[in-house]
């Protein structure tokens, strides 16, 4: 379906046109001044020079063209040459009649479908998901839903750090602990144990210990760093134990990200791009891509018109070692050849840019990308306490996410648990859904590249510009719906009617607007619009809804559009906090 601000704006350019002006002044946007009116357009101050005319006089003899339009009700040209215009009634009900009659809501799914792959998450295998990867989490899937709702085919890629020194450690660890283990006998020849020397929990304390004793004592560090060496180098004894590193953290992985409602498509990682590097190198270095610069080889990607330096993407250093860039590099590789995407959206914390720019730069210079092909930084910024540094626990460590997640979960709990009288077990269920919308849309509502305060207080408020507001009202919404069920009445044939008062009216305007929402927000890779209309929706309807009797009207006609209007918002509600990655419950 058109977007309503669009069919305002033909019916405008008509009115340019037969007034003797150019169609292209005819832009409008939404009123600043919602006291006065609903839609403007400034269209005729910009005309003003062009035809050496006072812009009153365009805009009055544009607003006598609309006098008998079909969707203009009121038209006024205001000094110094404002047109000021509400619409009809009637036109807005027969909008969302049409919007409602429509599966999508009125969105139109792109004509020809792009291949957009998400690159997201990117957690480090055996390290605990901590909050930095929530962000991407949270993001990078509203991302994908987002391109999902707008028709095109995507794949969310987890795009695992699982090749890392990270793993040497491990291992390191893992041997001096138990030496007896096959993995370290180099004249083993047999099959290795298929049940691993570890549980999850051990994992997750053997990694930080290896870490912290690498940092203090130089020999274990080189171990480390040549355990990584040789399980890189297809060490078979490494090789199994890597293997059951990846099941056990995959599967923990996988619990962590179900909790959170993320779901990926593609479980890749940077190890799978490992297979790719030897073809690569060689090639870059054939067609002399690439070339020696301090012992390292390097692609060499400033340009010209670069007002900063840029330095080379470095892809292999002196002692033969892959780098970050390599695998992002090879990766492209793979994943040109396996789905040959139109796009490539990459949601990673901004402190990675550079690095990024270096990788995109490269991928295209040297054809491991077609040129065409659409490779897209998102950056967000860091996620800080109420100090302003960086999100920490109480005792001043790294946050954990599942911790995280059951801190919110157990405040809206008692918010929950304080306020109503629902048996324990539905409390506990509905602080978990009300809570993930209190974590996803106190990051959502942010702008990605911001950094933001994680208040959680604020958060889990049932007030203000909060998830859990947001579902109140839906909430609000459907029991509304349920009680007038209840009273015998149904569904069916229901139809929206001009609006009766100011407040609905206000409410069917911001309905109407979803299309243009969810237009907006996949061209510019932005959630926060989204979040930023459902806040603009649950006021108009909340309004509404104070000052009008729903249940009670005892006009029937005037009740079924009422109703038929609820309806309709709710479903835009619930596709808006859909594509935001959370639910609503039916009572809270
Ligand atoms: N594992 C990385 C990290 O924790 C993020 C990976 C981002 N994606 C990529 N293709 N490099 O920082």
């Amino acid at each position: 379906m058109k977007k309503i601000i669009d069919l305002v704006a033909d019916e405008l350019a008509e009115a340019f046109e037969k007034a003797g002006y150019e169609r292209s002044y005819a832009k409008v946007t939404l009123s600043n001044r919602p006291d006065l009116c609903e839609y403007q357009c400034n269209g005729a101050m910009a005309g003003a020079k062009a035809y050496k005319k006072a812009p009153i006089m365009i805009a009055e003899a544009v607003a006598e063209n609309l006098k008998d339009s079909r969707c203009i009700e009121e038209v006024n040209a205001v000094k110094p040459g404002f047109i000021n215009m509400k619409l009809r009634n009637d036109y807005v009900a027969g909008f969302l009649n049409d919007m409602g009659a429509d599966d999508e809501l009125g969105v139109e799914k792109a004509k020809e479908p792009k291949m957009i792959l998400v690159d997201y998450g990117g957690p480090n295998v055996a390290k605990p998901l901590h909050v930095g990867h929530l962000r991407s989490a949270i993001i990078g899937e509203s991302i994908k839903r987002i391109a999902r709702k707008m028709g095109h085919e995507v794949l969310g890629d987890i795009h695992l750090g699982d090749w890392g020194y990270q793993m040497g450690l491990i291992i390191t660890e893992l041997r001096e602990r138990k030496p007896q283990l096959p993995y370290f006998d180099d004249n083993f020849q047999g099959e290795y144990p298929s049940e691993a020397p570890f549980t999850i929990s051990e994992l997750e304390e053997i990694y930080p210990t290896a870490s912290q004793k690498a940092k203090e004592d130089e020999t274990y560090r080189e171990e480390a760093l040549n355990a990584t060496y040789l399980l890189q180098n297809g060490h078979r004894g490494y090789t199994a134990v890597w293997n059951h590193i990846m099941n056990i953290s995959v599967a923990d992985l996988k619990r962590n990200y179900a909790n959170l409602n993320v779901e990926f498509d593609l479980w890749k990682g940077e190890a799978d791009a490992q297979a790719y590097i030897p073809d690569m190198i060689e090639r870059l270095k054939k067609e002399g891509y690439a070339h020696i610069d301090e012992g390292a080889l390097v692609i060499d990607v400033q340009e010209e018109t670069d007002t900063k330096e840029v330095p080379p993407c470095m892809i292999q250093k002196s002692d033969g070692a892959s780098l970050y860039g390599t695998t992002d590099l090879a990766t492209l590789v793979q994943r040109e050849a396996d789905y040959h995407p139109d796009k490539i959206i990459y949601v990673v914390d901004k402190r990675q840019e550079l690095h990024f720019l270096q990788v995109f730069r490269a991928s295209k210079k040297t054809g491991i990308v077609p040129e065409e092909t659409h490779l897209r930084f998102l950056g967000f910024g860091t996620m800080n306490g109420k100090d302003g540094k960086p999100f920490k626990t109480r005792e001043g460590g790294v946050m954990r996410l599942e911790n995280l997640i059951a801190e919110i979960e157990e405040e809206m709990y008692k918010k929950i648990a304080e306020n109503r009288t629902v048996a324990e077990d539905e409390a506990k269920e509905t602080a978990k859904i009300v809570g993930m919308s209190a974590i996803k849309y106190g990051d959502l509502s942010n702008q990605a590249s911001k950094d933001y305060v994680f208040d959680v207080d604020r958060f889990t408020s049932f007030e203000g510009n909060t998830g859990p507001y947001i579902l109140y009202t839906i909430v609000r919404i459907k029991s509304i719906l349920n009680k007038y069920q209840a009273q015998g009445k149904s569904f069916e044939g229901l139809a929206i009617e001009s609006a009766h008062n100011e407040s609905e009216k206000a409410l069917m305007l911001e309905v109407a607007k979803y299309n243009e929402v969810m237009e907006t927000a996949y061209e510019e890779l932005a959630p926060h619009k989204v979040c930023a209309y459902i806040y603009d929706v649950a006021n108009a309807f909340n309004r509404f809804y104070h000052e009008t009797k729903i249940l009670s009207e005892e006009n029937e006609a005037r009740q079924k559009s009422y109703i038929a209007l609820l309806i309709l918002a709710k479903k835009v509600l619930e596709a808006c906090i859909d594509v935001l990655g959370f639910e609503a419950p039916e009572r809270m």
